[in-house]
């Protein structure tokens, strides 16, 4: 068993991000600038926020936080990402998920300019994504091609089983896998909550990618042998002996499945990292567009 190391991984794009953007700053550019906006106090949602700004800090770019209380109204969230829209300063930024409840979350996608969209959640961009066009892939599919990729592992022909029908994770790296290349050319089955005997699925999966949220999901009994596993679930869960009080989980009972799976993503340390790398990369991509 090999454990897919995204941290290591991650630390190596940054390192080749910063690398390109000393040459931009060299040439007497800006360097690129990515802004977030944050609207209330969730507490994984501050984390995720936290170690994006801080990563920006890492590849010698410019971020911005923008912080609005919970109680914002559509409208003058809509007015602020108008204002990222039209701020010739800021390359792409995003809007972290989840909103409060009384935000309409379709309308507030749908305000981002799709060229400013680095988390590739415009239905423009999830669009040429579908279609195969050059565009920001989603934050964290992106990450989990990026370490099959650098892996080197074989997805050609290979029965892919994705949990979750996520617009975010589930349903992108579906459509990703599926798609014509390497990582790609997967026969893709996609599995939900509403799946009938989801375990014939994963007992016969070559590669399982799981995003569900229950952590500890997925046991030795439920894969084949040298099945190679992705788990992107990152659940908090209550913990008093931990100095913050809880652990996180992902989907797989790492124990129980390390000994049978060739391949496995940690958590944490496997695709979590690898989100915040691809972010920075998408933003990147958005500034060397714009030229
Ligand atoms: N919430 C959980 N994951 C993400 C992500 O990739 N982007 C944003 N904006 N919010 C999230």
């Amino acid at each position: 068993m090999e454990i897919i190391d995204g941290k290591k991984i991650s630390n190596i794009i940054k390192e080749e991000i910063k690398i390109e953007v000393d040459q931009i700053v060299k040439n007497g550019e800006r360097a690129p600038h990515l802004a977030a906006v944050l609207v209330g106090n969730d507490g994984a949602s501050l984390t995720y926020v936290g170690s994006k700004v801080r990563s920006c800090e890492q590849v010698g770019f410019q971020s911005t936080l923008v912080k609005l209380p919970y109680d914002t109204s559509e409208n003058n969230l809509l007015k602020k990402i108008d204002e990222l829209n039209n701020d010739k300063e800021i390359d792409g930024f995003i809007v972290q998920l989840p909103l409060p409840k009384h935000i309409n979350e379709e309308k507030v996608l749908l305000a981002v300019n799709p060229n400013k969209d680095v988390d590739g959640f415009h239905p423009t961009n999830f669009g040429k994504m579908a279609l195969n066009m050059e565009t920001f892939l989603p934050a964290t599919p992106y990450g989990i091609i990026e370490l099959l990729k650098r892996y080197k592992i074989n997805t050609s022909g290979k029965n892919t089983v994705v949990i979750g029908r996520s617009n975010i994770v589930g349903r992108p790296i579906s459509i990703l896998m599926s798609r014509k290349g390497n990582p790609g050319d997967s026969t893709v089955t996609l599995v939900h909550s509403r799946t009938i005997n989801l375990e014939s699925f994963t007992k016969n999966a070559d590669i399982i990618i799981s995003a569900l949220g229950v952590p500890d999901f997925i046991n030795s009994s439920m894969v084949k042998k040298d099945v190679i596993i992705i788990d992107v679930g990152i659940t908090r869960v209550k913990d008093d002996s931990h100095p913050k009080g809880y652990i996180i989980k992902g989907d797989v009972d790492f124990n129980s499945v390390k000994e049978k799976a060739s391949y496995i993503t940690p958590v944490p340390g496997g695709v979590g990292p690898m989100t915040i790398a691809m972010l920075l990369k998408n933003t990147l991509l958005s500034k060397s567009l714009k030229k």
